[in-house]
C-alpha cells in the first residue's frame, strides 16, 4: 500500500530541507540557499547545494538530486519506508499505520476536504456574483478590502440558501458531510442548515494548503449573535493544533527571521495587505504549546501581538505562562503591547508598515521580562506581597523544561528580584546604587493606573514639566537633547511641542495640534506633579527632578538595548554579545 500523499506532504512541510541535511552535513547560508561539503564525495570546495524553497538538494559534483526522503535514504542507506518513520518522528507527527481503519479515514478524508473546497468555491462565487451579496462586499469594501486581499484569502460570503446541503447530497454520502459540521439540523425546519448563513466566510488552511474549517463574521452588529463563529472540532480539524495562514506564513521562513502572532483573522488580513505576511492567528482560543511547537519548526522568533486592550493583555499573558515552559535555546518568544486598545489590523491600518515594523523592533519584550514586569506591577510594598511575587517566579522558572533555559530564566529573576532587597544585597555588593529616589511614588501610581507601563508615567512626567515649565526648560534646552521617547503619543506629543514653540520660548498649549485627551492623561497621570507643586518656585529643584526623570528615560533605553542583547546572546552565545552587555551594564551603573 501507497503512503498518502497528504502524509508525506506533511512531513514535507513540516521539515525544511536544511534541516534534515543539517544533521550530518554542516551548512552555510549563502543567498537563498545553503552550501556544503557534498556527503557523496570526499571534496574540498563546497559543491553540495539546498534550497528549502524549492525543496530539494543538488550535488554539483555528483548530480545527486532530490528531496528529503531521497536524502535519507541516500545517506543512510534505508528503504522508503524507512526513510518515512524516521523523518515523520523527527517531525513529531505519528507513525503511520496500514490498516483498514487507515484506509478508511484516508477516502473520508478525501471527500472532507473535497466537500470544504466546494463549499469555498461556491460561496466565493456568491460573493461576487450573487446581487444578495451587495452587503457583504459594502462590508469588506468599508473594512478596507480590495479584491485582492479576498481573492488571496479566498473570501466568501453564505448567502441564505437553505438547500445547499441537498445539493451536496447528491454527490456525496450524508455522513461525510455531517462530519465537516458545515451545518446543524433545524428541528423547527426539519432540515440541515448552513451555520455560517449570512456570514463572510474565512478559510482555514491545513500546512499543506488544503480548506480544513471556516471561521465566519457577522455583517451587521447584533448582540443575539457572536461576532465570529468556527467550524467545530472535526476528525480533520482541530484548533489547539492550527494556525490561521500558516500555509502561507510558513513559506517566507527562508527570507525572514521571526513571525508574528496575531489574535484575529482580519489582523492576519490587516498586516498582510501592508506587505507583512509572515503572520499567523491562532483561531480565537488560548495559544497552545502545540502551536508555538508548530511555528518553532518554521521560525527561531515569535512575536506575539495581541489586541491593544484588556483581554488582548490578559490573553497575551496567558499565553506568556502556557508557553514559556517550551522555551528552547536557540529560540525566541516575544510579545509586542499595543496601545489605546488598537489591535494589529488598527494599528497597521493607521500608521503602515514602516511604522509597525519599527515599533515591533524597538518594543517587543521577551518572554521572562514581560512575566516579570506583570508580576511585579501587581506587586506592593508589603513584605507578604513580595514573598509572592518571588515564589511566583521561581515556580514558572522552575517548569521550564530546558535545563539552561529554566538555568537563566531564574538568574534573571533572581537579579531583578535582587533589586528589592537593597540592605541584604548590600553586605555582598559594595558599588551598590540606591534606587532611584521618585520610584516609590512612581510605584503607587503604577498600581492605580495598571494599564499604564512604567516608563509612559515617567514620559508624563517628562511631559508635564515640558508644559507646565516650559520657559525655564528653554533655558536649560540642552537638557533634552537627545531624549527619546518610547510610546508613539507622547512621541507625537513631544514633537509637536517643539515644533509649535520656537525650541520652548512661546509654547501655547492650547494651540498644539493633538488630541486633547492626550494632554490630559499628561496632567493627570504624571506622577510628578505632587512633587513640583511643592516647589512652584523652587527653579532649581526642579531643574534636580527634571533631570533625574530624563536619566530614568535614558535608563530604560538602556535596559532595552540591553535585554534585545540578552535575548541575541541567547541565540548566539558569542562573545562579542557579551562584551557589548558588559558595556552596557557598565554605563547603566555610572547613570
Ligand atoms: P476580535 O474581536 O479582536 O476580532 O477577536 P477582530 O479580528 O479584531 O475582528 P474585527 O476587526 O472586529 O472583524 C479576535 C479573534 O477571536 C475570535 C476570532 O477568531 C477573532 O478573529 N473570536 C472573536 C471568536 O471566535 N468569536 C467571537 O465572537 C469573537
Ligand atoms: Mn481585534
Amino acid at each position: 500500500m501507497k503512503y498518502p500523499k497528504e502524509y508525506l506532504d506533511e512531513i514535507k512541510t513540516r521539515l525544511k530541507v536544511s534541516t534534515v541535511v543539517s544533521k550530518t552535513v554542516k551548512l552555510k547560508k549563502r543567498g537563498k540557499e545553503y552550501v556544503g561539503l557534498s556527503p557523496f564525495k570526499t571534496e574540498k570546495t563546497p559543491s553540495f547545494t539546498v534550497n528549502d524553497e524549492k525543496e530539494f538538494y543538488h550535488c554539483f559534483s555528483t548530480s545527486e538530486h532530490g528531496n528529503i526522503f531521497d536524502f535519507v535514504m541516500k545517506t543512510q542507506n534505508l528503504r522508503f519506508g524507512e526513510a518515512v518513520k524516521m523523518l515523520s518522528n523527527i517531525a513529531g507527527m505519528q507513525p503511520y499505520t496500514f490498516s483498514k481503519q487507515d484506509e478508511e479515514r484516508e477516502n473520508q478524508w478525501k471527500l472532507y476536504k473535497a466537500i470544504y473546497k466546494e463549499f469555498s468555491e461556491f460561496y466565493k462565487n456568491e460573493l461576487f456574483k450573487n446581487e444578495k451579496s451587495f452587503k457583504a462586499k459594502n462590508y469588506l469594501k468599508k473594512r478596507g478590502l480590495s479584491g485582492v486581499e479576498v481573492k488571496n484569502f479566498n473570501l466568501g460570503f453564505v448567502t441564505e440558501d437553505l438547500d445547499y446541503f441537498e445539493k451536496l447530497k447528491k454527490n456525496f454520502d450524508e455522513d461525510v458531510i455531517k462530519q465537516t459540521g458545515l451545518f446543524y439540523f433545524d428541528e423547527k425546519k426539519k432540515k440541515f442548515i448552513s451555520r455560517f448563513r449570512n456570514r463572510i466566510i474565512f478559510p482555514i488552511n491545513n500546512i499543506s494548503g488544503n480548506i480544513i474549517a471556516f471561521g465566519g463574521r457577522i455583517i451587521e452588529d447584533n448582540k443575539n449573535l457572536a461576532k465570529y463563529i468556527n467550524s467545530p472540532e472535526t476528525p480533520f480539524f482541530k484548533k489547539g493544533s492550527n494556525l490561521y495562514n500558516l500555509d502561507k506564513a510558513r513559506k517566507l521562513s527562508n527570507k525572514l527571521e521571526e513571525v508574528y502572532l496575531v489574535e484575529g483573522y482580519m489582523d492576519v488580513i490587516g498586516l498582510s495587505k501592508n506587505g507583512i505576511e509572515n503572520t499567523v492567528a491562532n483561531l480565537g482560543t488560548a495559544l497552545t504549546s502545540k502551536q508555538t511547537q508548530i511555528l518553532n519548526q518554521f521560525y527561531n522568533h515569535i512575536i506575539i501581538c495581541f489586541d491593544g486592550d484588556q483581554s488582548g493583555y490578559k490573553a497575551a499573558l496567558r499565553a506568556a505562562e502556557n508557553i514559556i515552559y517550551e522555551l528552547k535555546p536557540d529560540k525566541k518568544i516575544s510579545f509586542l503591547l499595543l496601545e489605546n486598545n488598537l489591535d494589529p489590523d488598527n494599528y497597521v491600518n493607521k500608521f503602515g508598515k514602516d511604522r509597525f515594523l519599527e515599533i515591533s523592533a524597538q518594543r517587543s519584550i521577551p518572554i521572562h521580562k514581560f512575566i516579570f514586569e506583570h508580576y511585579m506591577s501587581q506587586t506592593n510594598e508589603s513584605p507578604s506581597s513580595k514573598a509572592i511575587f518571588e515564589k511566583k517566579l521561581r515556580e514558572i522558572a522552575s517548569n521550564i523544561k530546558d535545563t539552561f533555559v529554566k538555568k537563566y530564566t531564574l538568574e534573571y529573576f533572581l537579579e531583578k528580584l535582587s533589586d528589592l532587597t537593597p540592605n541584604i544585597n548590600l553586605k555582598f555588593k559594595k558599588n551598590y546604587k540606591i534606587f532611584p529616589k521618585s520610584l516609590a511614588k512612581t510605584k503607587s501610581y503604577y498600581n492605580e493606573t495598571k494599564s499604564l507601563k512604567s516608563f509612559e508615567i515617567k514620559e508624563f512626567s517628562f511631559l508635564y514639566i515640558l508644559i507646565t515649565k516650559s520657559k525655564l526648560i528653554h533655558k536649560n534646552f540642552h537638557l533634552i537633547d537627545n531624549v527619546k521617547l518610547y510610546s508613539d503619543e507622547n512621541k507625537q506629543l513631544f514633537e509637536e511641542i517643539l515644533n509649535q514653540s520656537e525650541n520652548l520660548l512661546n509654547l501655547d498649549v492650547e494651540k498644539l495640534n493633538v488630541d486633547e485627551n492626550l494632554i490630559k492623561r499628561v496632567m493627570n497621570y504624571a506622577s510628578v506633579k505632587h512633587i513640583i507643586s511643592k516647589y512652584l518656585n523652587d527653579d532649581d529643584k526642579i531643574i534636580e527632578i527634571f533631570s533625574e526623570i530624563i536619566q530614568d528615560l535614558k535608563n530604560y533605553e538602556l535596559e532595552q538595548r540591553i535585554s534585545d542583547l540578552e535575548s541575541k546572546f541567547s541565540q548566539d552565545m558569542s562573545e562579542k554579545t557579551f562584551n557589548e552587555i558588559k558595556e552596557l551594564k557598565k554605563l547603566q551603573k555610572i547613570n
